[in-house]
């Protein structure tokens, strides 16, 4: 296994202007694959679930959905609490198109959040921190615009299971520990578990699900 792209210190990776570039136009590309990067999410899906759980009530609640893609998590949520204030931003202004309309979109990169410190009630990230490329940096800018006392939930794959997928060159994994220890710099209560779409599915390890507490 190369352990190489998950192990490296943080300073041997950085999100020069001309990879950040790159990247959004690669996502930018695949916003119209709408079978890859799809735009809706059942609702029964365990990461939609375990994601509402772990943020509780949204009534009134501002919430940041970090790499949000076509927004599908957010959209799910929209529906579920209309009275929830929904944000979502990411990279690829041309995936930001497919958000639904009620939620705020913000074009940018979760590395440089343009939002103040403890802007949100909470924040979650699906599939979208291992895209970042400075992880650790990462992980700071979405725990500093949520308040204390606030709920953060990240979903990415398992650096155990690096291989397993195609990934484009810039793409990490992180092992449970190695992201829990991130998230502790900066919050308070950290767990992680493995998850499967269905709740009912032994999870095969793929996905990690880390859920903390500012
Ligand atoms: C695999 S998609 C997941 C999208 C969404 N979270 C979902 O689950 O449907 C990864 C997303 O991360 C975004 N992204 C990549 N690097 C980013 C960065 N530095 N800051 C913000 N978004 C980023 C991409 O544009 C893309 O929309």
């Amino acid at each position: 296994m190369n352990l190489k792209r998950f192990f490296s210190k943080p300073a041997d990776a950085q999100l020069t202007p001309e990879l950040r570039a790159r990247i959004q136009s690669s996502f930018d590309q695949a916003a119209s694959d709408e079978e890859h990067f799809p735009s809706t999410i059942d609702p029964r899906i365990y990461h939609v679930k375990l994601i509402r759980e772990h943020l509780g009530e949204l009534k009134g609640r501002r919430v940041l959905d970090v790499g949000c893609g076509k927004g599908r998590f957010a959209r799910v949520f929209q529906q579920q609490e209309p009275e929830a204030e929904l944000w979502g931003l990411d990279i690829s202004e041309e995936m930001l198109r497919y958000v639904p309309a009620g939620i705020h979109t913000r074009a940018g990169s979760m590395t440089e959040l343009p939002f103040p410190d403890g802007f949100f009630d909470s924040a979650y990230a699906t599939e979208s921190l291992e895209h970042a490329v400075e992880i650790e940096k990462a992980v700071a800018e979405i725990c500093r615009v949520v308040k204390t006392g606030g709920r953060i939930a990240i979903i990415d794959k398992n650096a155990e299971h690096w291989g397993r997928l195609h990934t484009p060159e810039w793409e990490k994994w992180f092992t449970p520990k190695q992201l829990e220890r991130m998230l502790r710099t900066h919050c308070s209560q950290v767990e992680s578990r493995l998850i499967s779409y269905w709740e009912d599915i032994e999870p095969d390890g793929l996905f990690v699900a880390w859920l903390a507490q500012k």
